[in-house]
């Protein structure tokens, strides 16, 4: 017997975008039911990227989402540039005024959980998502199963789909579930934690003749370190002292602080973005929406966005019978979409050596790295990107 529940919003998926959605849902006073495959330890112990804006911490924040945000999370003015050997800095303060929080992602999960069940959202764990129907009807569905294989269904006025890049509410909305613009890089990133001191204050990111790096920071103690690799890398091959030597070799110019490798992952490139977000009362969101290349951390950043333009005209769908604002969902959040995946193309293209670059490639490469980092213009233009562009306006 399949069990049925209603509410007024169902969310699927409790990354980020899902769970963001459900504290300011509730905080105008529309409940929600958050439902995710994965257990609560899963999502609060996989490992993902580092960087919020400087505008998705204030939503963090004053929402009430995350005060540790501010007290854990390390603020960053500036990040450095390397190419032939040579840093450049980028100094976020002086060009644009804004900075940006190295929080991990999962700390953000952490926060955004426990606040949820403290407010006693209903947020189920374990429980996977099947399909959805009657997105051109008043009253769309969730058909789900619970850990134990029981058949859910979760009635809604409104269902939202924020189950990342495998998501199940996609064919729901598009037609079909691998509906999208799309590409593919032939490089990925082969990711590491150590126990070490920071190799630098900033995070570099580094073009070299063997490769790109990303020396990131996650503590005094612990330092998130990538490399570009081939995407059929098995991550168990490397020995540790193999994986300082690709790293090293990465960033010339700089000594890296060695320590014990603690994880080791291959994160994948891909650009994609669904051709449609909407389709009567189904909406995609996050990553369900959307997928960034890592490079330049727009990910998670860009799911904070996408909330704020749903969830204003979910207000206004729900609580004054106003459809407008929901009609012009998929324009307002494609726009800011659009540049971000731009963003993370160019920074991806600016910095990395594609196996097949020709000599004319690799000498191209580096006159649009001196273009950027010569010209005020160039490091404003970057600046302003990486700081993340304004949200005023979306909520
Ligand atoms: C991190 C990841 C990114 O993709 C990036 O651009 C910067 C930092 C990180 O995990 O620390």
């Amino acid at each position: 017997m399949t069990a049925t529940v209603r509410t007024r919003v169902a969310i699927i998926g409790a990354g980020p975008a899902g769970l963001l959605l459900s504290h300011l849902l509730a905080g105008a006073g529309i409940e929600s039911i958050v439902i995710d495959q994965r257990s609560r330890e899963e999502i609060e112990t996989t490992i993902r990227a580092g960087i919020l804006e400087e505008g998705t911490v204030e939503v963090l924040s004053s929402s009430g989402a995350s005060d540790r945000v501010l007290t854990v999370g390390n603020r960053h003015e500036g990040i450095e540039l390397r190419f032939s050997g040579e840093g450049h800095r980028i100094d976020f303060a002086a060009l644009v005024g804004r900075g940006v929080y190295l929080y991990p992602q999962h700390e953000a999960l952490k926060d955004l959980i426990s606040a949820r069940l403290a407010a006693g959202q209903d947020l189920r764990f374990g429980v996977t998502a099947q399909r959805v129907e009657g997105a051109e009807t008043d009253r769309p569905t969730v058909f789900a199963t619970g850990a134990e294989g029981q058949p859910l269904a979760i009635e809604a006025e409104f269902v939202v789909g924020a189950d990342g890049s495998r998501s199940v509410a996609r064919a729901a909305v598009t037609g079909a579930s691998t509906g999208g613009y799309f590409r593919e890089y032939p490089f990925a990133w082969f990711g590491i934690l150590c126990e070490a001191p920071p190799s630098s204050d900033e995070l570099i990111y580094s073009n070299s003749e063997n490769g790109f790096a990303l020396i990131s920071q996650r503590s005094p103690t612990v330092q998130r370190m990538y490399f570009q690799c081939d995407p059929e890398t098995d991550p168990s091959v490397y020995s540790e002292a193999q994986l300082w030597d690709e790293l090293q070799k990465r960033v010339p110019g700089t000594t890296l602080h060695e320590g014990r490798i603690f994880q080791r992952d291959v994160l994948r490139f891909r650009s994609f973005v669904a051709h449609e977000l909407l389709r009567g009362r189904v909406a995609l969101i996050g990553d369900a929406a959307h997928t960034v290349p890592p490079t330049g951390a727009k990910g998670m950043n860009l799911a904070v966005a996408d909330v704020l333009v749903l969830e204003k005209a979910l207000r206004a769908l729900l609580l004054e019978d106003d459809s407008r604002p929901l009609e012009a969902f998929p324009e307002k959040a494609l726009h800011r979409i659009w540049k971000a995946q731009h963003f993370s193309w160019w920074m991806t293209s600016m910095l990395h050596v594609a196996p097949d670059a020709s000599n004319f490639d690799r000498r191209r490469q580096l006159g649009e790295l001196r273009s950027v980092v010569e010209s005020e213009a160039g490091r404003t233009f970057l600046a302003e990107a990486y700081t993340g562009w304004p949200l005023e306006g979306l909520q």
